[in-house]
């Protein structure tokens, strides 16, 4: 949420700038901004709207070999010119881009309004350049220091100063920050797809950590100590820069026209790659080394709780499902951004799941925070590699989706789901599942990858059901049991990406409410699976065929839809193990919500109003 980019060097900042802004715009993309450092001064250029638009609008020689960049998705104050980053000081000469929340932003604004300050947008932000302009140190490092000393939340920063100008400063708090180092110039980002173009050397802050970035090299430091008046005192870290093997294409949606297309085909491959190592077909187990978990430990687990935000969250549900079934370990699923508000019960027994999958969710991470605070064990199923969620957690199970850009979680959500199903059968096989049921659950694993590209192969005759499902303006989503998370999950893609309202129902809970909306304008996608449900299923889809309800089943061939066939369009996922249809029946969900968004024309990788890493609460 929010991208700071930065740079310093021989070249001319602002075009390597807005390009690196291009590359985080999936973060935010309600406004965006620049800074350059140049022999004038500071020079500013920020806007509500596009960072294609910032770029078609830049003042003609926008000149400076160092400068600063933001990409704004709005928390303090509506998208507009005003509160799009980076924010000065009164005098112009402090520039300032910030992701993050600055808790006591509204002391302070009353406290610099009462000092005579003009503040001149609704942010939190702009408090910073304004302490930063204050202060009487005398170098940039401790005046930003004092500045952040004041502050209470969280951050990534980058600040330039027109009074010393060979250097970037920056510092982190709870938001990365990424310093990248390349021939005779630096880089800085709060994400890796805006430096990989121009580095693999790169070196992550720590919490708390800042840096000095000048255009041959970079020092970190720590504040060491704050006297009574509030002056510091700065250590230094020996943080190096390091390789990061990463294949900057990756970043790049190639011939596909958005990246959720292009991440949503390369499912099968990255299926493979989180199962690969992890499968023991001869005792028909999981073989999970990231867990810290012996089998003794393993076995003592008496309940499992999974935490997760938005699609991470329903996915969770899933594999709570799956814990239950195969180890008869009582688990739930809950979401992380309410689990911390109810006080909740932490046991020591119980084994903790944080699920995401940037690793970065701020609600996942605070949730994972209070559950160590409280002496809970807790696991991470995490994509981004260094993460914050992957460094808190006490051991965990990398997704190796590659980095996934759309809004929209297609690769890591299936990776989660497998990761799961790993998880369930390694706790299940410390417990009573037996050796042939073990081995039957590999293999029905193995066989997901080509089952999945079995699925995105129709993706023409999906397109075609999607075309039709977004013409309706309300639309049910129902499953049962197993069915209703993928149901839940269906529904929050197809919201999210078509703008349709989407609710996902229980089957069984129709008759209780939402029959009352049924009709020829309200279509229902219903999930069906050939599992010990399925009687209860078509018949409760007769109760929405009565009421002249359309209807499209998500089913297995063989289900006998009665005189339903004459109806209701069907959509036939291969067969798995019945445990692991979940996934199965999720994908085409992706591609009903891609084509549908599609054909409505939207920005399928930037839905509106959303962003990819939620990091304020
Ligand atoms: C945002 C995204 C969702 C995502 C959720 C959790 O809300 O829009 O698509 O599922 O965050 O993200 P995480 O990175 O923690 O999996």
């Amino acid at each position: 949420m929010c991208g700071i980019v930065g740079y310093i060097g021989g070249q001319q900042a602002a075009p390597l700038l807005l390009e690196g802004l291009t590359r985080l715009e999936h973060r935010g993309y309600d406004s965006a901004g620049l800074a350059v450092l140049g022999p004038s001064g500071v020079r500013v250029a920020k806007q509500a709207g596009r960072v294609r638009d910032l770029g078609d609008g830049l003042p003609k020689r926008f000149t400076g070999k160092i400068g600063i960049g933001h990409t704004r998705w709005a928390t303090h104050g509506p998208a507009t010119d005003a509160n799009a980053h980076p924010h000065t000081d009164e005098s112009g000469r402090v520039a300032v881009v910030h992701n993050g929340i600055i808790d006591n932003a509204a002391a302070l604004r009353l406290e610099l309004a009462d000092a005579g300050v003009e503040l001149v947008s609704d942010t939190d932000t702009e408090v910073l350049a304004h302490l930063v302009a204050r202060s009487t140190a005398d170098t940039l490092e401790a005046r930003t220091a004092e500045a952040l000393a004041r502050v209470e939340g969280t951050y990534g920063i980058a600040v330039a100063h027109a009074d010393f100008p060979d250097r970037i400063v920056v510092a982190r708090n709870g938001s990365p920050l990424i310093i990248g180092v390349g021939k005779n110039e630096m880089h800085v980002a709060s994400d890796l797809a805006a430096l990989v173009r121009y580095t693999t050397t790169v070196a992550h802050l720590a919490d708390g950590e800042m840096a000095t970035v000048t255009a041959d090299g970079f020092s970190t430091y720590l504040v060491r100590t704050i006297d009574g008046a509030g002056h510091v005192g700065l250590a230094a870290t020996d943080r190096r820069a390091s390789e990061v093997e990463i294949d900057p294409s990756s970043y790049d949606a190639g011939e596909h026209d958005s990246f959720m297309h292009k991440e949503m085909l390369e499912q099968p491959a990255r299926a493979e790659a989180v199962l690969r190592g992890r499968l023991d077909e001869k005792f028909g187990t999981g073989h999970l080394g990231g867990l810290n978990l012996d089998a003794r430990e393993l076995r003592a687990i008496k309940r499992v709780k999974i935490l997760g935000c938005g699609s991470a969250y329903y996915v969770g549900q899933m594999g709570a499902a799956l814990i239950e079934e195969l180890a008869r370990i009582p688990a739930d699923a809950e979401a992380a951004s309410e689990f911390r508000y109810r006080n909740p019960i932490i046991e020591p027994d119980t084994l903790y799941v944080a699920v995401s999958q940037s690793g970065e969710t701020i609600d996942t991470l605070l949730a994972v925070q209070e559950i160590q605070r409280k002496g809970g064990f807790v696991i991470g199923l995490v994509n981004v590699v260094g993460s914050a969620i992957a460094r808190e957690v006490d051991g965990g199970i990398y997704l190796h989706a590659g980095p996934e850009v759309a809004v929209a979680s297609t690769k890591a959500l299936t990776n989660m789901f497998l990761a799961f199903a790993m998880l369930a059968v390694q706790l299940g096989r410390v417990r009573d599942l037996s050796i042939s049921d073990g081995r039957r659950l590999i293999a029905g694993l193995n066989a997901i990858p080509g089952q999945v590209a079995e699925v995105l192969g129709r993706e023409e005759e999906l397109a075609e059901v999607a075309r039709e499902l977004a013409g309706a303006e309300n639309l049910f989503f129902v499953g049962r049991v197993r069915g209703f998370p993928v149901a839940r999950e269906g529904a929050q893609k197809f919201k999210e990406i078509s703008y349709r309202h989407a609710e996902a129902y229980q089957t069984s809970e129709l008759k209780h409410g939402p029959l009352a909306l049924i009709s020829p304008e309200v279509p229902t996608v219903a999930i069906v699976p050939d599992d010990e449900l399925v009687e209860r299923n078509v018949a409760a889809l007769h109760e929405i065929a009565a009421r002249g309800g359309p209807l499209t089943v998500v089913t297995h061939a063989g289900v006998d839809l009665g005189d339903l066939e004459r109806t209701a369009r069907r959509i036939d996922v291969p067969r798995s193990e019945r445990e692991l249809d979940p996934i199965l029946l999720t994908i085409p969900l992706q591609v009903l919500a891609y084509h549908a968004a599609l054909s409505l024309g939207h920005d399928i990788d930037k839905p509106r109003n959303l962003a990819k890493s939620v990091t304020v609460e």
